[in-house]
């Protein structure tokens, strides 16, 4: 009897998903039935807040479809209340058009929804990698989450699910690791968070999974560079990850800036379209990267021509009325493309409805707001205890010379150095409140390395700090931090990943001073630490953990046995890189997968 009651359950359950999935579908043919070409297109146009903000009619007069805030767009303030305040106002303009389509507003909240002071900014994806924790990484997606909604906002570019190969290309940071079989565990993991059970619950966010395809496997690891290899080892590399996301549920894919032996892959209509959308099946929309479209061959026109017939269903539009490439032209010319059969309307109409379906599934008509449960949640002690347990999970203890670490709570005098020991912008890196990050940030509610010192140790420790790592006599152990200052994309590109001459410096300051000392290394990546290495008594790759430096100390302190795992193998020398492992000749400074712990 229960089985048969099961049994119906079951019918009945799967009856009324169908039932749901027909009426969505149906109710996106009923609205696109009703669509002109303007509207159309209108759906099809991504502006940047910065072009839009001075003409917010063009909101309503262009049916327009997203609008996103670029790295460096800045609201009247960085406070969240400035964010939900123009989504609200922006929503409302939305709601004005004949047909109320709502916005969908994109951002790039790569490790907590860093563009907006009093958030909670996590480790970027390189530490997250690290972890080797699918569970806590959608938990962090979650929390991101909300933290999003909270402002207004429904969409991320992210997860960056890269697959960096080379360690000098300035986006490794962005990516979890070298492995594909890492890249789309956690890939997955992060779509399922930011996404939860279900897109239309008021907590979830877009995942827009990015950047198709093989980014992180340009030669020399440039940026936006040319990713020469065989279709066999493309896919053996960089697709698991897309195949993955999919399989999660991921509705929106960012195309590359970069090409696959020669050809601009936001031109490039094989793997947009036939492999993506046929092979994989995606159901979702691929979304431009930021005026990638221009940097195909020819006109704008022929540009545009050669994007949206590739497969591109919205376009990302930074650029102003008055500027070069702006929205207005794009409008203008991919109608002028539909009217003279260059593309066809059967292309707008796929675009089209895939964008409409993500917003009838993300509930927006009903719901195009925010939650105000979700607003106030933003920076809470809840949410940063997450991203501290991402913290502490995702450091690598390198080395550990006669148990050097944890050091003792009750010391009489500990000495803290190092340009990254009172720096929330060293800890946070790249993409944090403006685009490139800065080493002089300051955010509420942040904690830094030194904060979370003074913070752990007993009261009858004294804590002395200086930049230079002068003063530092007297002192029982030292805490050195020291590593990369701020950068993203293109600027990071480096082909010397030595230590600065300050930071060697330094080390060898405090090594003459006989103290023995902890190196906390805040990098995006791997570094030539060789020296540094040697001269120190334990050494931690910390990442860009973001803002709760409690998490460094909850490891130091030995609160948190150390339990990271190196997402990357480490080079002894630059000469060495790409070095990954599988490599036939394969000698790292520490292999992928290495990390120490306490024993006791
Ligand atoms: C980056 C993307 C980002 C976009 C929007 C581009 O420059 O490549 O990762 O999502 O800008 O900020
Ligand atoms: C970034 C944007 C940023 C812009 C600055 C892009 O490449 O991804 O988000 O605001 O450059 O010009």
């Amino acid at each position: 009897m229960k089985r048969i009651v099961f049994v119906l359950l079951c019918f009945s359950c799967i009856a009324a998903a169908q039932q749901k999935s027909e009426s969505r579908d149906e109710r996106v043919e009923a609205l696109l039935k009703k669509m002109s070409l303007e509207e159309k297109i209108g759906q099809m146009t991504q502006v940047d807040y910065d072009a839009i903000k001075k003409q917010t009619g063009d909101i309503a007069t262009y049916s327009l479809g997203s609008i996103l805030w670029g790295g460096n767009s800045e609201p009247p303030s960085m406070k969240p209340n400035a964010w939900w305040e123009i989504s609200d106002a922006y929503q409302d303009l939305a709601q004005k058009t004949r047909l109320s389509i709502p916005l969908l507003f994109g951002i790039d909240a790569v490790h907590g929804h860093n563009n907006v002071d009093g958030t909670v900014i996590t480790p970027h994806n390189i530490g997250l990698g690290a972890t080797r924790n699918p569970e806590l990484v959608e938990l962090v997606g979650r929390m991101v989450a909300a933290e999003v909604r909270g402002t207004g906002i429904q969409w991320t570019f992210a997860p960056c699910i890269a697959v960096a190969r080379d360690e000098r290309w300035g986006r490794t940071y962005e990516s979890f690791g070298e492995d594909p079989g890492l890249v789309k565990e956690l890939g997955a993991a992060l779509v399922k968070g930011f996404q939860s059970e279900r897109l239309s619950n008021p907590g979830s966010v877009l995942a827009c999974v990015k950047h198709y395809l093989a980014d992180g496997g340009t030669t020399n690891g440039k940026d936006q560079g040319n990713s020469e290899m065989d279709e066999a080892t493309l896919r053996r590399l960089h697709l698991p990850g897309y195949v993955e996301a999919i399989k999660a549920g991921a509705m929106s894919i960012m195309a590359s800036f970069s090409s696959w032996n020669g050809q601009k892959m936001h031109g490039n209509k094989y793997l947009l379209t036939d492999v993506l959308k046929g092979e994989l099946g995606f159901k979702g929309f691929v979304v431009s990267d930021w005026a990638a479209i221009d940097q195909l061959p020819g006109s704008y026109k022929e540009q545009i021509a050669l994007s949206i017939n590739a497969g591109l269903d919205m376009a990302m539009i930074p650029n102003a009325p008055g500027d070069k490439n702006n929205y207005l032209e794009f409008m203008q010319l991919l109608k002028e493309l539909v009217n003279e059969n260059r593309v066809p309307m059967s292309r707008i109409d796929d675009a089209v409805r895939r964008i409409l379906l993500v917003k009838f599934q993300m509930n927006l008509f009903a719901n195009p707001s925010r939650d105000n449960k979700l607003t106030a949640a933003i920076g809470s002690k809840e949410h940063r205890e997450i991203a501290r347990d991402a913290v502490r999970q995702s450091l690598v203890l390198l080395k550990n010379e006669k148990g050097f670490l944890p050091l003792s709570r009750n010391l009489k005098r500990i000495h803290v150095a190092g340009r990254g020991a009172d720096s929330i912008g060293m800890q946070c890196g790249g993409w944090t409140i403006s685009w490139q990050g800065s080493s002089t940030l300051k955010l509420d509610g942040a904690t830094t390395i030194l904060q979370a010192v003074q913070q752990t140790v007993s009261k009858d420790t004294k804590v002395t700090y200086s930049i230079d790592g002068t003063g530092a006599a007297g002192a029982e152990a030292a805490i050195l931090v020291v590593g990369e200052s701020p950068y993203a994309e293109m600027f990071g590109d480096s082909m010397d990943l030595s230590l600065s001459k300050e930071d060697q410096a330094i080390i060898e300051t405090m090594k003459s001073s006989g103290i023995p000392f902890a190196v906390i290394l805040l990098s995006g990546r791997p570094m030539i630490i060789n020296q540094a290495l040697k001269a120190s008594n334990a050494f931690v790759a910390a990442w860009l953990p973001g803002t709760e430096g409690e998490g460094v100390t909850d490891v130091i302190f030995g609160n948190f046995k150390p339990v990271g795992k190196l997402p990357h193998s480490w080079p002894r020398t630059m000469e060495q890189i790409p070095i990954n492992v599988g490599d036939p000749t394969y000698d790292p400074l520490f292999p992928y997968g290495y990390g120490l712990t306490y024993s006791k």
